[in-house]
Parts: structure tokens; sequence; C-alpha cells
């Protein structure tokens, strides 16, 4: 049998001084995606999370309970593993820095650092911040405050051990050079680069012991503790069997890949590919960093109260639910905003509407009309059989490439276009008129095995993001099989679903969620579906408002700015997607002014436009925006202004 290649996918190790938020769930649940989509591949994988139990942070965290850190640790990686299995993430390895199989790896690289003369002792003198656990050279320092978290640093000067990664600035810029995709994004990467061309300094990789004692001893002098982003990089290595287990480190090395938020990505490319370069290591295939997630518009801080309890949300909405909504609504490079409404949206339109609405219809229709069996499928040269086909090739062939790039919601908005395509084969062939019509069994029969069949493929596509919703599907469309064992793309080529068997009608995929409604006056609503569906956007009439105050009205970012682009939305009849100028970026702006406006007459205009609204995904666009008009009756007209004036001006 042919070896089966290697892939190996990590997540950061979590701090234990707090409890699990959703950042900490979001780069798991990619990760688990795609360690469930690699398999699927065919790839032997290997997935680990874990925990950084040591360092200064943990140490006062406990210190401040009144308890041992050890104890902290214990209590709060339950609360990982807890979520983990809450929101189906099966990692193959849990890695706690506190094990003794980690000690000895940490242990063995830092005396091998050491002989090599790469590792010496001298004196820190600088600033060190706690919570980002970093070492600030004096230049770096303005008004006593982290550059990165602009929380307060702390002063100290002691003997320390360094890492002489001064050495490695022109092999580090190489590497990076010769391995385009070693940092992902792009965008990321060249800041890594410009950073490493200013220069790099040693690194401070102890701590001395009366300072700091929480950590792992420095394996020839007692009298040192190990820096924790020393210790806590290496988990990657001890995970993947480094100077444990040659065979599986040789399989699962460098073939790995980290993922991690954007604000560890210099520890994860500079000290980390330097420290294996100084270790005669491969760096690691790519880190890829990904960005963070704002509550409701807002950085999420406990002062603010907005941090978002991923287990609140799944046991709110569903586990699918959640890991759908974090993986589609936004591009796994950028920052995105978190809120209840957006959620909502996408359980309503996405999951209960297009996917849920398709496999009761596809079921109860084989129930109806060929008692529940899905039938033998003829030849058909019908074009609505071939456009669906083709369209399920083409979608596994566009997944596989999205997904190789993280691109996850590409990959998904490609899976719904799917979905969105055999709800329309079922409107253009009206399966219903052709179960009257006994002339008609043929064409029936071909037009329920393509929605069964097509439902087969998009829920074997879907399965790295909806597991258990993906095996909902399979157990109705009758397939015994179980995904996990699937191939892609083999077992997603079209005519796979075995004739013969019987479906199983069961509940809802995804109720709709009825809050929506209570929110009706919402502006996002208003803009999405009242224009959209009824065109009652602007029917505001003369209804008596509450008097708001200066303050509050202040609130309100208003601006003007200046349509440089306008483009229809596929399938609305009434809404515009249009591009603002605003000079210090460009917008993009869903609007349901198509009845009333020609696109070209639009552009050009300087229009005034509510700036800091909640950004919101209408028809699968990200509104960011909403343009003000004014209204009476059918008549509806953009406000503009007087003269020309600068995009991006202030109205006030
Ligand atoms: N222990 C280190 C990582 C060591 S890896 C060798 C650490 N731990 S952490 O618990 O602070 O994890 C933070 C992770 O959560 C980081 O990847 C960080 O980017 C991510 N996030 C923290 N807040 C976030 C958001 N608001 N949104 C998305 N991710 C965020 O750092």
């Amino acid at each position: 049998m042919e070896k089966k290649k290697a892939f190996y996918i990590t997540t950061p190790i979590y701090y234990v001084n707090d409890v699990p938020h959703i950042g900490h769930a979001y780069t798991t649940i990619a990760a688990d995606t795609m360690a469930r989509f690699m398999r699927l591949r065919g790839f032997d994988v290997l997935f680990a999370t874990g925990t950084d139990e040591h360092g200064q942070k943990i140490a006062k965290s406990a210190e401040q309970m009144g308890i041992k850190p050890l104890e902290l640790a214990d209590r709060v990686v339950i609360q990982f593993q807890n979520l983990w299995s809450v929101l189906n993430i099966k990692p193959d390895d849990f890695i706690r820095t506190t094990e003794k199989r980690h000690e000895l790896v940490v242990q063995k690289i830092f005396n091998r650092l050491y002989e090599k003369g790469e590792i010496y002792k001298g004196e820190y003198e600088g600033w060190y911040c706690v919570p980002c656990e970093t070492f600030w050279p004096e230049s770096h320092i303005e008004n006593n405050v982290c550059p990165d978290c602009g929380r307060p640093v702390e002063k100290f000067k002691e003997e320390s051990y360094f890492f002489r990664m001064s050495n490695y600035q022109e092999r580090l810029l190489q590497h990076i050079d010769e391995h385009p995709d070693c940092i992902k994004p792009e965008s990321r990467k060249n800041e890594i680069i410009s950073f490493v061309k200013r220069g790099l300094k040693d690194q401070s990789v102890t701590r001395i012991k009366s300072s700091l004692n929480w950590g792992i001893d420095v394996p020839f002098d007692k009298n040192h503790v190990i820096y924790v982003w020393f210790d806590a990089l290496i988990n990657y290595l001890t995970v993947a069997g480094y100077g444990i287990d040659d065979k599986k480190f040789n399989l699962y090395w460098p073939e790995a890949v980290h993922l991690i938020g954007k604000d560890i990505l210099r520890f994860h490319t500079i000290i980390w590919f330097t420290m294996l370069m100084a270790a005669d290591i491969a760096p690691p295939k790519m880190v890829f960093s990904h960005g963070w997630w704002t509550s409701e518009g807002e950085k999420m801080s406990k002062s603010r109260g907005n941090v978002i309890d991923p287990f609140q949300v799944a046991g709110e909405f569903g586990t699918d639910a959640f890991r759908y909504f974090l993986l589609r609504e936004l591009s796994f490079g950028l920052d995105g905003n978190f809120s209840r409404q957006l959620l909502i949206q996408r359980i309503n339109y996405d999951l209960a509407n297009d996917l849920g609405n398709l496999l009761s219809r596809t079921v109860a229709m084989t129930v109806k009309f060929y008692d529940g069996t899905i039938p033998v499928p003829s030849h058909s040269d019908e074009l609505y059989d071939k456009e669906l086909q083709n369209l399920a090739e083409e979608v596994v062939a566009q997944v596989i490439v999205h997904m190789e790039q993280f691109s996850f919601n590409l990959a998904l908005e490609n899976i719904w276009s799917l979905i969105k395509r055999t709800n329309k084969y079922i409107d253009q062939t009206e399966p219903w008129l052709l179960g009257r019509d006994k002339n008609k069994k043929k064409r029936l029969e071909q037009v329920l095995y393509h929605l069964n069949e097509s439902l087969r493929i998009t829920a074997m596509l879907l399965y790295p993001f909806m597991p258990a919703t993906s095996d909902k599907i399979w157990q109705q469309l009758g397939i015994k099989n179980k995904i996990e064992d699937m191939t892609i793309p083999e077992d997603v080529s079209w005519g796979k679903l075995e004739p013969g068997s019987k479906v199983n009608p069961g509940d809802n995929l995804f109720p709709r969620i009825e809050e929506e409604k209570k929110n009706i006056a919402n502006a996002v609503e208003v803009n999405s579906k009242n224009i959209d569906k009824k065109n009652e956007g602007f029917e505001m009439e003369s209804q008596q408002l509450p008097t708001v105050s200066l303050a509050d009205f202040q609130k309100i970012d208003l601006r003007v700015g200046k349509i440089i682009s306008v483009e229809d939305v596929p399938g609305a009849s009434k809404l515009l997607k249009i591009k603002v100028d605003f000079k210090s970026e460009i917008r993009t702006i869903v609007a349901g002014i198509k009845e009333f406006y020609l696109p070209e007459k639009l552009i050009g205009k300087s229009i005034v436009v509510v700036f800091n609204l909640a950004p919101a995904t209408i028809r699968g666009i990200q509104s960011q925006g909403m343009l003000l008009a004014a209204s009476e009756g059918q008549q509806v007209v953009l406000l503009t202004t007087d003269q020309e004036i600068e995009p991006g001006s202030r109205i006030r």
C-alpha cells in the first residue's frame, strides 16, 4: 500500500490563567476542521492542542487565588478539555507543558544549544510585560507600558542566559525568502521581514529562581528556570515525538502548520524559527496567523464585560452553527466582528432556509413519490441535470483549492453555491408536478436521484466544518458508510449514491430562530430584508421617535463618501452593492435603492453614510455602513452634499 502523506496541525497552547474564550475556540475549530479535511484527503494527520502552564502570569494568578500554580492549571485544563468536547473538536494529542515528557524535551534542546555555544550566561537589564510574557529593551518602552498590549511593564536587572538570536538575522531572512509559504498571510510575512531587517538582539531565555520559580529548570544551573516562551514553543516538537519517537518525528516534522493569532506571530516565526535553526532542526512548513474577533463591534475585554463565552454560544445556538459561523463569517487572516444578530441571520438564512429546507424537501419528496427509496438513475441529457452535476464537480475542485489556502470562508461559499443551485433545481424541475403525471415517472426518478446525490456530496464537503450535521444528513439519506471513512475527491464524484437504499426522514436540521423578528427595527434588518423582500425599507412613516440627547446623537459618525462603483447583488431585485471612497478606506455598502437609481447615475455622487454602524452581512456581502436617503411615498432620494467636499469629511 502506498504510504500516506503526513500533515501535522497545531493550535497555540493556551495559558491557564483564564477560562477559554472565543479566540481559543476559533483557532481550535479551524485546526479541527483542517485536520478532518486532510484526513478525508487521505493524509496521515496529527492534530494537537494543549495548555501553556508555566511563567509569571500563571504564577501571579495562582498566588492571587491563594493556590499552587499546578492546582490552577489542573482546574483550567478541565475547562479547555470540556470545551473541545462540546465543540466536537477531536485532537490526537493534548499537551500540558507541566508533563514530564515535555520537560525532558525542553531540557534536551536547552542543553544542546548550550553545548553548541548558542546559549551563554549574561545579565538582563530591561523591561518585562507579564500579560505578554515578553522582554522589552529600554529603547522600545515609552511611558512604562508594553508596546504590544499597552499594559504596564516591570523593570528588572538579573542574571540570565541568552540565546544568540542576533546571529540568525540573515539566515532567517533567507529562509523566509526560500520558503515563501512559511508565513501566512502575505501581509503578516512582510511585517515580520521588516521587523527582522531592523536587527535581531540576543534573546533572554531564563529567569532567576529568586524572582520566578514556576518553570522548567535549566538542566545545568538550578538557579534558573527556562523562559516560558522557550518552553512553550517546544511543545510542537514534544508532540511530534522529538527525542522520544524518531519514526514519528521524521514522519510529521517539518510538515507542521501552526495556526495562531496575529499577536503571537513574532514568537512563532522569529524566536521559534531561529531556535530551531540553532538546534539544527528545520523550521515548520507554515505559520498561519489569523485575525481577531471583536464583540458587537468592540474590542473584547474583561473590563468591558463583553468577552464571548464559547460554552454559552454553543449551548444556545448549537455547536455546528457556532463552528459554521466562525469559519464562514470572515476570511481567516482578517479581523471580524462577532454579533448575535449576524449569527442568527446565518442560522436562519444559510442553515435553516438553504440547507435545512433542501434536506427536508428532498427527503419528504423521496418518501412521497418513491416510498422513500433512492431511485435508479437513468441516463439523462436534461440541461438542468447536467448543470447541477457540473457544478458539483466544480465545487469539489474549488473547495480543495480553497482549503489548501486555509480559505475556510471561500470553501463554504462554494459549498453554498451548490446548495443554492440544488434548491433552484427543485424550482426548475418541479417534482410535485412530475409526481402527478404517470408519464413523467422516469423524469421524476432522475430528479429525485439528483437531489439526493447533491445532498450526499454536500454533506461530505461540509463534514470537516459541521461533523454532526453532516452525519445527520447522511443518516436521513439512508447512507450506511461513515463519512470519516470516505476520501475526497474519489467519493465525492457524481453518481456514488447507491440506488435502492431508503431515506429516513428526521428532525429539522436547524430550526429558525425567531428572536430576529424582535429586532426588526434594527437598521440592518431594514436594509437586508424589508427592502429586499417587501420594499418597506423607507416607509418609516411620520412616527413619533423619542427625543435623543446631543451626547447620544454625537455617537453617530456621519461621513461624506464618494461612490466609485455600483454592482448588482446576484438574486436580489432591489439591492445594489456600492463601493464608497472615504479617502482613508474604501467600503462596500449594500443598499436597497436599485429601483430608484440607475447604477451609472450613482457613480461620482457624494453621499452621506452612517460610518460607525455595525457591519452586517446581506446576501453574503458584508455591508460596512448605511447610506442616508429621504423618502416620501414611492419616492426615495439620496442625501448628497451641497458642494464638492473631500471624501471622508465628518458631518457635525
Ligand atoms: N500561551 C501562549 C501561546 C503559546 S503557543 C506556543 C498564548 N496563549 S493564550 O491563551 O493567550 O492564547 C491566545 C490565543 O488566542 C492567541 O492565538 C491569540 O491570538 C488568540 N486570541 C486572543 N483573543 C482573540 C480574539 N479576540 N480573537 C481571536 N483570537 C484571539 O498566547
